[in-house]
């Protein structure tokens, strides 16, 4: 599974990128907002760091206006992959655009009804969001599951893209599940290496090396 860190923040994309691990990252305009600066400018950076997919969101909910905003985006960088939230004009718009084989990442996928006709349109990731479904009492990984199925009864190329993970939990189960992508927060890449039995024996380990040879 590919690793994506979930983030607009330049210095949290280095610090994940020192690891050597991250296939990509993804924005969204909250992630966008939250840094302050211009959009455009951002990107740049971004994409400037990162050789992997750049998933960078329209703001329009027509599909004329997705279009523009996609062709603007794209001028940005090469690994640059327009993120179309799942609506009926976001479906319109990422038909037009994947005939035009400019990659898209449909956003906001909660049912697999919805990762259907996303993967007909021809997108290139579908954004399952599990955490959110969790928050509401239902279970993401299920939708994982069924979406999983789904493609492959089919042989949709679509990639699977698990968003909204919370916790390194969910990377393990998007992870058994067969997702093509999981893109987490900065803290979840760090959880995922951690574990307390290592420290603890690493601890034992030095410990011992070092009344061995005082
Ligand atoms: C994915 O592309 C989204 O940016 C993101 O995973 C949303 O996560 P959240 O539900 O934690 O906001």
């Amino acid at each position: 599974m590919k690793i994506f860190i979930d983030t607009a923040s330049v210095k949290e994309i280095k610090e994940a990128a020192s690891l050597g691990l991250i296939d990509g990252v993804t924005t969204n305009p909250t992630l966008m907002a939250k840094e302050g600066r211009n959009p455009e400018q951002v990107l740049k950076e971004i994409c400037a760091l990162v050789s992997g997919p750049v998933s960078a969101e329209v703001i329009s909910i027509e599909s004329s206006g997705m279009v523009n905003e996609a062709y603007e985006l794209v001028k940005l960088a090469k690994n640059i992959v327009v993120k179309i939230p799942l609506i009926r004009e976001g479906l319109k718009a990422v038909k037009i655009l994947s005939s035009q084989g400019i990659k898209t990442n449909v956003t906001l996928c909660f049912s697999v009804n919805q990762a259907l006709l996303a993967a007909k349109a021809g997108a290139t990731y579908i954004s399952p969001f599990i955490g959110r479904l969790d928050d509401i009492g239902q279970n993401g990984n299920d939708l994982l599951a069924e979406i999983r199925s789904l493609y492959d009864i089919y042989g949709f190329t679509t990639k699977i893209l698990a968003a909204s993970i919370r916790h390194a939990a969910h990377v393990r189960e998007a992870a058994l599940l067969g997702a093509d992508v999981g893109t987490m927060p900065l803290s979840v890449v760090k959880a995922l290496y951690k574990h307390p039995l290592t420290e603890k024996g690493l601890e034992a380990f030095l410990a011992d090396h070092k009344k061995a040879n005082s």
